[in-house]
């Protein structure tokens, strides 16, 4: 058996695949996330881990748990874990979706600039990437600063835990803007920028590659065999296209998770020139494009639990049928938004609504302001000439039939469901089964595991009008963008 850790911002969820790669049983657990301040974003490393490990007691309990051979992870990118010299957590991790650093991107951006930064690294500074909370952790709280003896990502700091051994994989490094994507090293200058030494850097892996085996104690106190091993793993997106297949090159992958991304694959580097998308390191050792919106699922949760106060989504999305005719629009910038616009200032807007406007209109609104929202996205990767015709789906929002319809008609190419939703946590369990030898590649691990179950094709008639309300769309966020 192989165990798939996708470490998210509301949950982890841990899955279980048998060496056919069948799935066998799926956990999952959710923490606390906090917002000390409005845009702010922050969760416990530790509360990662006590729920991590309750996760995978409770997901081997059925089995014979000597016969895990390996576990890896999909994580929540981005986000700063600072440990001190007792491998005590310093402070609180800074989340993707954190916008605090202002700033910190502009000075990168403008002072260091965004060309020398591309070439350092393939990217430029966004709030979210970790190089500027570093530096913003430098200036607004120097006692920490001086404290940090390893800096890590999220799941890396449970393979730490787990392992001992301080390892990051390539996807997710590239997310740190510290990397030099293109040659798969720290960059000298970013570390040198942001004032950190190679010695609080952890060691570099591909996605797919074993960094150790289990700490004895932690092996006893799981319940599983010390030969367990663990790979690197790789950031949930990467992870996430590992699961649905999208590896090679020219696949897509859209996941409607926490974040909302457009995912990439290509066999060779290559720069987005405006640096709109970000140019990444991939989990079966290439490399893809990715366009990453703040709030996706995380939109219709909002709209659901915190303003209309229900459970049950699918109904709400009974009534809805007029596809395309909507009258009422949606900023989905909840939390900022990193791609297209780069504006950690940018928030959530209605507009468009009149008497006879329903709730049934405003949940549809939200459910399309995502899907054009992930639109801005595709249309860069079609402006660098990327042609796609299809893509894969998933994360919790690709449960929803209404929803899948929605993006294949706003996107106008087909839309693949595949037998699991979890992408991340499943690409991470194909991950250590290919550092184990089960599967040649990643490539061949998809090949043998992945199947689609279902797909969406557009319909013309719907695409039309979509076509006409995505260039109403487009107009609103310059339009409103002074007042946030
Ligand atoms: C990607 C990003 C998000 C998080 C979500 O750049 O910030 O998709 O990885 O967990």
């Amino acid at each position: 058996y192989y165990i798939g850790v996708d470490l998210g911002t509301s949950a982890v969820k841990l899955l279980l695949m048998d060496q056919e790669g069948q799935v066998v049983n799926i956990v999952s657990r959710e923490y606390p996330l906090s917002f000390p301040h409005p845009g702010w974003s922050e969760q416990n490393p530790e509360d990662w881990w006590e729920q991590s490990k309750e996760g995978i007691k409770e997901l081997i309990s059925k089995i014979d748990a000597t016969e895990v051979a390996g576990i890896s992870f999909g994580g929540q990118m981005h986000g700063l874990v600072i440990l001190d010299e007792n491998d005590q957590v310093i402070r609180p991790a800074i989340l993707w979706n954190d916008g605090r650093t202002t700033k910190e991107t502009d000075y990168l951006n403008q002072v260091i600039g965004k060309e020398k930064l591309s070439e350092y690294t393939a990217n430029i500074a966004f709030a979210g990437f970790t190089a500027p909370k570093i530096l913003w952790v430098k200036e607004n709280e120097p006692e920490n600063f001086a404290k940090i003896c390893k800096i890590m990502l999220p799941k890396d700091y449970l393979a730490y835990c787990l392992t001992g051994v301080h390892c990051c994989d390539y996807s997710d490094a590239s997310g740190m803007l510290l990397l030099d994507v293109k040659n798969k090293c720290w960059s000298e200058q970013m570390l040198e920028i942001c004032g950190v030494s190679r010695e609080q850097m952890p060691g570099l892996f591909e996605s797919y590659e074993k960094v150790g085996t289990l700490k004895p104690e932690v092996a006893k106190e799981l319940g599983l065999p010390e030969t367990c091993l663990v790979a690197a793993g790789a950031g949930d997106n990467a992870a996430a296209a590992v699961g649905t297949g999208t590896v090679g090159d020219g696949q897509c992958n859209v996941s409607l998770g926490t974040s909302g991304t457009i995912f990439i694959s290509s066999e060779n580097f290559g720069v987005d020139p405006h640096n709109a998308l970000h140019a990444f390191a991939h989990a079966d050792g290439h490399y893809h494009l990715m366009g990453c919106m703040l709030s996706a699922a995380s939109c219709n949760r909002w709209w659901m639990d915190t303003i209309i106060g229900t459970k049950d989504y699918g109904k709400e999305q009974e009534a809805i049928e007029n596809l395309g005719e909507n009258h009422v629009f949606f900023l989905p910038y909840l939390m900022g938004e990193r791609s297209p616009h780069n504006d950690p200032q940018a928030r959530g807007t209605f507009i468009g609504m009149s008497m006879d406007t329903s709730r049934a209109d405003m949940t549809q609104a939200v459910l399309e302001g995502v899907a054009f929202a992930i639109r801005d996205s595709f249309e860069v990767a079609k402006s660098l000439g990327i042609h796609i015709e299809r893509t894969k789906i998933c994360g919790g929002g690709a449960k929803s039939p209404l929803w899948r319809k929605i993006i294949a008609n706003v996107l106008n190419i087909k839309v693949d469901r595949i037998a699991s939703e979890e992408g991340p946590a499943l690409g991470g369990a194909m991950l250590a089964a290919v550092a184990d030898g089960t599967f040649a590649s990643v490539e061949a691990a998809a090949a043998k595991i992945v199947k689609v179950v279902e797909t969406v094709e557009p319909d013309p008639e719907i695409a039309k009008k979509y076509e006409t309300q995505y260039r109403k769309f487009v107009q609103i966020y310059p339009t409103v963008k002074a007042l946030f």
